[in-house]
C-alpha cells in the first residue's frame, strides 16, 4: 500500500489553485479587468457563457479555505497573484486593497502553518495590457518585470517560494495560436511572438526574484505530456517529434541555456531566424532552483498532411477505447512516469516538483457526500508513478494536487470539476469529497 512516508520526510505535499479560478470579486475592491473577464463575456467563448466574476468567492472566504488545506493534511498552498488586482491597468497606479488582500492570504497561511507557494502569472493578463498587444508585444517584458519587482518587494520578506509562470505553452498555444483561451488570438505568427516574450519573461522573472529576495526558492512550471507515436511509421515518428518539440521542449530548453529547439524542424528554424532568436539565448537562460512539472495526459500522434504547420493529429483516448477523465484526457500513469524521466534527463534539471496533477470527473453531491472513487484510483496510480521515478533516483521534492476545490475551469466554465472539495456554486458551500478524505488519511497516517 502506498504511504506518504515512502516519499521521505522532507517531501512537500500541496494543493494548487489560481487567482482567476477561485477568487471572484472581479469588479470590486479596485481590481482592474483581466483578459479572462473580457474574453469570458464574448459570445460562445466559455461553456454556458460562464465568467470568473464570482468563482469560489475565495476573496471573502480565504481563511476558511486555507483551513481546508490544513484539514486535508497538506503543508503547501499554491495560489497566484492576480496582476490586475494589484496593478489595475497592468502598470503604474497600485491598488492598495489588492496589495492588502495578498498580505492577508499570506499571513493566514503562515498563521495556520501552511507554506505559501506564489505563482506570479497564471494566465490572467490585465486587459489594459492586452489592448497593447499583450504577450505579442515587446513592451510586455518591461511591464511584466515591473510587476514581478513589485511582488518581490512587497511580499518577499514573507514568501520564499515562487513560481514565475504557469505553463507557458498552455496559455500561448490556447490563447495566441488556437484562440480558444483568452485573449482569443490565433495564428502561428502571433503564437511565436508570444512564445518569444514569454521565454524571456520566465528568465527575467527568475533574475528579479533572485536579486530582490534573499534565500528564495525560485521555480517556474511547464506542462508536459508523453508523446506516443500512433504507429512506428517514419511519418508518425516525425510528427510525434514535432509535437514533442512544441509541447515539451519549446519553453524548458531556452531556460536551460539551450535556446529554442529549432534543429530539425524548418518551421521553428524560420521562427528563430525571423526573430533573431540567437540574440536572446543568454537572456532566456536562468538557473531555477526547481522545475515545476504539470501533467494531465499523454498524446497519441498520427501524421496528417491536412493539418497546417504541425501536420500531426491527436488520436483521442475515446477512439482508442482507453480510460479517460470527463475532459476526455487519457488516464495513463506510465506516461506520467515516462515524461518525468524525459525532463529529468536534462543534465541541468536538478530538482523537480510536480506542481499540478489531477483529474476532472462528473462528481455528484448526494446526501452530503461525493463518492469520487475514480479520482482516488487516479491519484493512487499517479503517485505510484512519481514514487517509481523518485526511487530510481530522480530528484522529485514535492507534489501538488490540482486542485483544492472545484472552480472556474477556463473555457469549460464550471462544468469540469477537478477539486478535492466539492463547491456548490449557488451557495458556495464546500464539501470534502471522498478523494479529499483519502488524501487526509494518506497524509496524516
Ligand atoms: C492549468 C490549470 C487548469 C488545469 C486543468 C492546467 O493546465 O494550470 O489552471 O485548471 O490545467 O485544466
Amino acid at each position: 500500500m502506498l504511504v506518504a512516508k515512502d516519499f521521505g520526510d522532507d517531501f512537500l505535499w500541496g494543493v494548487a489553485t489560481a487567482a482567476t479560478q477561485i477568487e471572484g470579486a472581479a469588479n470590486t475592491y479596485g481590481r482592474g479587468a483581466s483578459i479572462w473577464d473580457t474574453f469570458s463575456k464574448r459570445n460562445g467563448k466559455t461553456k454556458g457563457g460562464r465568467t470568473p466574476e464570482i468563482a469560489c468567492d475565495f476573496y471573502h472566504r480565504y481563511a476558511a479555505d486555507i483551513a481546508l488545506v490544513k484539514t486535508l493534511g497538506f503543508k503547501v498552498f499554491r495560489f497566484s497573484i492576480s496582476w490586475s488586482r494589484i496593478l489595475p491597468l497592468g502598470k503604474g497606479v497600485i491598488n492598495p486593497e489588492g496589495i492588502q488582500f495578498y498580505h492577508h492570504v499570506i499571513d493566514e497561511c503562515l498563521r495556520q502553518d501552511i507554506v505559501p507557494y506564489v505563482t506570479l502569472y497564471h494566465w490572467d493578463l490585465p486587459e489594459a495590457l492586452a489592448k497593447n498587444g499583450g504577450w505579442m508585444a515587446f513592451s510586455i517584458n518591461a511591464d511584466f518585470n515591473a510587476f514581478v519587482s513589485l511582488c518581490a518587494k512587497t511580499y518577499g520578506d514573507k514568501v520564499k517560494n515562487w513560481i514565475v509562470i504557469n505553463e507557458p505553452f498552455g496559455f500561448t498555444s490556447l490563447g495566441y495560436m488556437l484562440g480558444i483561451h483568452a485573449p482569443g488570438e490565433s495564428g502561428v505568427t502571433n503564437f511565436f511572438a508570444a512564445a518569444k516574450h514569454t521565454a524571456i519573461a520566465q528568465a527575467d522573472g527568475g533574475r528579479i526574484l533572485r536579486a530582490e529576495i534573499p534565500n528564495a526558492s525560485i521555480g517556474t512550471t511547464f506542462s508536459c505530456s508523453e508523446i506516443i507515436p500512433y504507429t512506428q511509421s517514419a511519418s508518425d515518428l516525425l510528427a510525434s517529434k514535432r509535437v514533442d518539440c512544441l509541447m515539451n521542449r519549446l519553453f524548458i530548453e531556452p531556460t536551460l541555456g539551450m535556446g529554442f529547439p529549432t534543429a530539425g524542424w524548418d518551421v521553428l528554424e524560420k521562427f528563430a531566424v525571423s526573430h533573431s532568436l540567437w540574440r536572446y539565448t543568454e537572456r532566456m537562460t536562468f538557473d531555477f532552483d526547481y522545475i515545476g512539472l504539470q501533467n494531465y495526459f499523454p498524446l497519441v500522434i498520427k501524421y496528417n498532411a491536412f493539418i497546417p504547420v504541425i501536420q500531426a493529429w491527436e488520436v483521442k483516448a475515446k477512439n482508442r477505447k482507453k480510460p479517460h477523465t470527463s475532459m476526455g484526457w487519457e488516464i495513463n500513469a506510465d506516461s506520467f512516469y515516462h515524461i518525468i524521466k524525459q525532463f529529468a534527463a536534462y543534465p541541468k534539471v536538478k530538482n523537480i516538483m510536480i506542481t499540478e496533477n489531477g483529474a476532472a470527473f462528473k462528481d455528484k453531491l448526494v446526501a452530503g457526500h461525493v463518492h469520487d472513487e475514480e479520482r482516488i484510483a487516479y491519484f493512487k496510480l499517479y503517485l505510484a508513478a512519481v514514487l517509481k521515478a523518485k526511487n530510481e533516483g530522480v530528484n522529485i521534492t514535492g507534489y501538488m494536487a490540482w486542485t483544492l476545490m472545484d472552480n472556474f475551469e477556463w473555457a469549460e466554465g464550471y462544468d469540469a470539476r477537478f477539486g478535492l472539495v466539492y463547491t456548490d456554486f449557488k451557495t458556495q458551500e464546500r464539501t470534502i469529497k471522498d478523494s479529499g478524505l483519502w488524501w487526509q488519511q494518506f497524509l496524516t497516517k
